[in-house]
């Protein structure tokens, strides 16, 4: 097959979709792999390291999709990239129709076979493709979460792990899935006192066996949150309910329970956050300041580690990329459950029952046909 990866165009975005070594093994298997110049630059990845292991460099966009069978992306295909996209061609990446209803529109007119990360669920119900994105945006919480505590930056003017003689921070971590016990992780090897929120009791007791003893593993309520929020100087919103928008467990008015130049870190707006006062921002303008409490709402945070962050993802969707170039989509499809289930738009159609769902438009199960 021959596979494309164009040079992303977001702004802040900083990934690219497949590494050298993907190169490498796309070739190996058979294939032939076409690389935008630039497109490694934002990651620190060199056009002579894709070259060297056996890319073949293109200046634009345009040859990448005027050629490639698949495209390997990071995100969503932007308005100036639609004229480019062909009917039959594979684009794999994160897609996030049910957010957007014009890309949606876009890529069912264009023919592609829109195969989105966001939906590759394997048959234990995980979602592999975003998971290492939350272990980015976790761990990150904490870096950034020390960086506001600063007093130059507005913050509390706290060190997280105190000195011998002065106590370490006071961390609350709502929500213990991914994103939150990374940051726990982190924030327990800085040495603060951290007490981590979960609704989900299993989930309690595991993070319970596993967290060193400057981690609380709590019942997250109403009650609960309050008493964390007196004593926290940094709160990190880290709870999701899937495909909801994220339960809001901090009211405007809690805030003035929290000291002032106390930090908000609250990870999980791109779901609408869990605190009241929290609005999305960017990289670089990512905090504001409500109730003398820094707010940092930014939605996209693993792009600012880009070189981690590409990492991290191409590790996981190399796999995949191979199963899809050395099967074709539809062998793949039929064999492998999760490719199936990441298939949003086919043929003109929509095979995502909630995408289909979110505008009203018509869905087809044609790869779901026993799913009830
Ligand atoms: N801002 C960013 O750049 C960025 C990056 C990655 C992930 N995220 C977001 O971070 C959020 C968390 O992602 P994740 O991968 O950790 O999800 P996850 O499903 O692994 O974990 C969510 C946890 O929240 C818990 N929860 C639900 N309701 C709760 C409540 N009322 N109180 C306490 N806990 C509650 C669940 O039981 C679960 O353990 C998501 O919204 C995700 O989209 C944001």
């Amino acid at each position: 097959m021959l596979v494309g990866v164009p040079k992303e165009i977001k702004r802040d975005e900083y990934r690219v979709a497949l590494l050298p070594v993907g190169v490498e093994e796309l070739t190996r298997a058979g294939h032939t792999v076409l690389v935008q110049r630039d497109a490694g630059l934002g990651s620190g990845i060199l056009d002579e390291h894709y070259a060297e292991h056996g890319a073949k460099l293109v200046d634009t966009a345009a040859e990448i999709f005027g050629q490639a069978e698949l495209v390997i992306k990071v995100k969503e295909p932007l308005p100036q990239e639609w004229p480019l996209l062909r009917p039959g061609q594979i684009v794999f990446t994160y897609f996030h129709f049910a957010a957007d209803r014009k890309l949606t529109e876009a890529v069912l007119a264009s023919g592609v076979t829109a195969v989105a990360y966001e939906t590759l669920r394997d048959d234990q119900g995980r979602l592999p493709l975003l998971t290492p994105m939350s272990e980015v945006a976790g761990r990150m919480s904490i870096q950034e979460g020390a960086k506001y505590l600063e007093r130059p930056q507005m913050g509390r003017g706290i060190l997280l792990g105190g000195v011998p003689g002065v106590a370490p921070a006071n961390i609350t971590i709502l929500g213990g899935g991914v994103v939150g016990a990374n940051a726990a992780k982190v924030a327990a090897g800085f040495g603060a006192d951290i007490g981590l929120l979960d609704v989900n009791m299993d989930r309690l007791r595991y993070l319970d066996d596993i967290m060193p003893p400057n981690v609380d593993c709590l019942f997250s309520d109403r009650h609960t949150v309050r008493e964390q929020l007196k004593r926290a100087d940094l709160v990190i919103g880290a709870v999701l309910i899937p495909g909801a928008k994220a339960p809001r467990l901090i009211e405007a008015d809690d805030l003035r329970l929290m000291q002032p130049g106390s930090v908000i870190i609250d990870v999980a707006i791109d779901q609408g956050g869990c605190v009241a006062t929290s609005r999305p921002t960017t990289h670089s303008e990512p905090t504001f300041i409500i109730d003398q409490v820094v707010h940092y709402c930014v939605t996209n945070m693993p792009g600012a580690v880009g070189r981690t962050s590409t990492y991290a993802l191409c590790n996981v969707t190399l796999p995949w990329a191979l199963q899809i170039a050395n099967r074709g989509i539809l062998p793949a499809a039929q064999t492998l459950r999760p490719i199936a289930r990441a298939i949003n738009i086919i043929d003109h159609e929509i095979t995502n029952e909630a995408v289909a769902a979110s505008f009203g438009l018509p869905y087809s199960p044609r790869f779901h046909p026993h799913a009830g």
